[in-house]
């Protein structure tokens, strides 16, 4: 019996690995453009960086971890997201301490043991971007416009912005205890998860898909109306930065994120094409995080997008490259010819196919349409002899004589 991936665990097959370059291509560019640079962290850490980070009472550190225990006893977890690990990265190299603005983007592979469906699964792929080192809600809204910006460039309008403020330290224990108050009235209408959330992360049952759980909320109590005074400014002021850029968005105050991180502002941009899977992209601020994993007191704000579900909107438009010429042979001697001709026009950027086995003409021209080359010719004994043949331009058939040389195909090709 041949043996099958684990559950939730995907191949990127070729057609499909073609939208994801074009994903991440784009979403390089547009980083790079707003000065964000690579970096690249283990998808392995201990087990205390996301317990730590992420939280010990969210649905992902008690259910959803990938932890086992090493050949050395020590517990590891693959990683369920890349901030925590980024976070850790910029601590341990002190990357604070040349500039304490840094702005870093990274990509790669996630594992969360989820229940497996259309654009949820147990290992996805993130690319996700951060901005340590500024309090100030500009960051805020850059940070948004950046996101806003790539999904354009992505080709991807639908998806809208959402966001929320979750306040800080100082204004969220009066905001938990109305809502805890409000909870008490309705226990008995919650599910169960959401009873024991009751006790241990009371703002996650406004979260809650459960529908005895969505209605029991409604009329709850909303965050953005126990901001302190700082809170309510830094939100009003992202709030004004959008406006002033026309960056659409609205304000959902039921937002409170899976991770325990945040604070004052959090977004996500939603999409009504994926069922419950509706983030493509969420993230936040995330101001004691890098004090908490032992670092100095900077602020945080980022990002991560879900790369499969990005893929998943662009459906089946098709991003593979057609080669630029199919070379077809008469002969064997002529074979030989060609194949020099196509290492040199590949050393000179032109992509080229041709056939490697000695096949009938018929064969080749069949191929060359199937790969939907954009020019074709054919060599034998004459075209050798003359250093001249006739390149086909495939999509009206019309034939244009050119030497057979580099310089001249690339020519005609522009
Ligand atoms: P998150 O909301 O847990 O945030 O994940 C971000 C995005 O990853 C989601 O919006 C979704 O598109 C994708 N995603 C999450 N889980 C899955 C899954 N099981 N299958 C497929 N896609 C998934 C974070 O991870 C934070 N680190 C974001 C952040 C960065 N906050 C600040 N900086």
């Amino acid at each position: 019996m041949s043996i099958t991936a684990i559950k939730g665990f995907n191949d990127i097959l070729p057609a499909e690995s073609d939208r994801w370059q074009y994903i991440e291509q784009t979403a390089r560019r547009v980083f790079e453009l707003n000065g964000f640079s690579e970096i690249r962290v283990p998808i392995m850490e201990k087990t205390e960086l996301f317990r730590r980070s992420i939280g010990d009472a969210t649905d992902i550190v008690e259910k959803e971890m990938y932890t086992f225990t090493d050949k050395g006893e020590n517990s590891v977890t693959l990683r369920p997201e890349g901030t925590a690990s980024v976070m850790r990265a910029f601590i341990e190299h002190k990357l604070y301490a040349q500039d304490p603005v840094a702005k870093l983007y990274y990509l790669g592979p996630m594992f969360r043991y989820e229940r497996p469906q259309k654009g949820r699964y147990r290992q996805f792929h993130q690319i996700g971007a951060e901005i340590t080192g500024v309090n100030a809600p500009l960051a805020d809204a850059q940070v948004l416009n950046m996101l806003v910006q790539l999904f354009r460039e992505i080709g991807l309008d639908e998806p809208s912005l959402q966001i929320n403020s979750l306040g800080c330290p100082d204004c969220r224990p009066a905001y938990r205890a109305s809502l805890v108050a409000f909870m008490e009235e309705r226990l008995d209408r919650l599910c169960e998860d959401c009873r024991r959330r009751f006790t241990t992360n009371p703002l996650r049952i406004l979260d809650c898909k459960v529908p005895g759980c969505i209605e029991a909320t409604v009329g709850a109590p909303s965050v953005l109306d126990h901001l302190c005074g700082d809170c309510d400014d830094h939100f009003a002021g992202v709030k004004g930065y959008l406006d002033s850029t026309a960056t659409p968005y609205s304000i959902n105050h039921r937002m409170v994120r899976g991770l325990d991180y945040y604070t004052r502002t959090t977004f996500e941009l939603v999409t009504g094409l994926l069922g419950s899977q509706s983030a493509v992209a969420a993230g936040g601020r995330y101001d004691g995080l890098i004090s908490q994993l032992g670092g100095p007191a900077i602020p945080g704000i980022g990002f991560a997008i879900g790369f499969e579900r990005v893929a998943l909107l662009l459906g089946d438009k098709d991003f593979s490259r057609q080669p630029d010429l199919f070379i077809a042979t008469m002969g064997v001697g002529e074979r030989d010819f060609a194949f020099r001709l196509m290492h040199d026009l590949l050393r000179s950027g032109v992509r080229v196919e041709m056939e490697y086995e000695g096949k009938s003409l018929k064969s080749q021209m069949r191929r060359a349409d199937k790969l939907g080359a954009r020019y074709s010719v054919v060599i034998g004994e004459n075209e050798v002899a003359s250093g001249k043949a006739a390149f086909k331009r495939m999509k009206d058939g019309e034939q244009i004589e050119v030497p057979l040389k580099c310089e001249d195909i690339k020519k005609m090709m522009e």
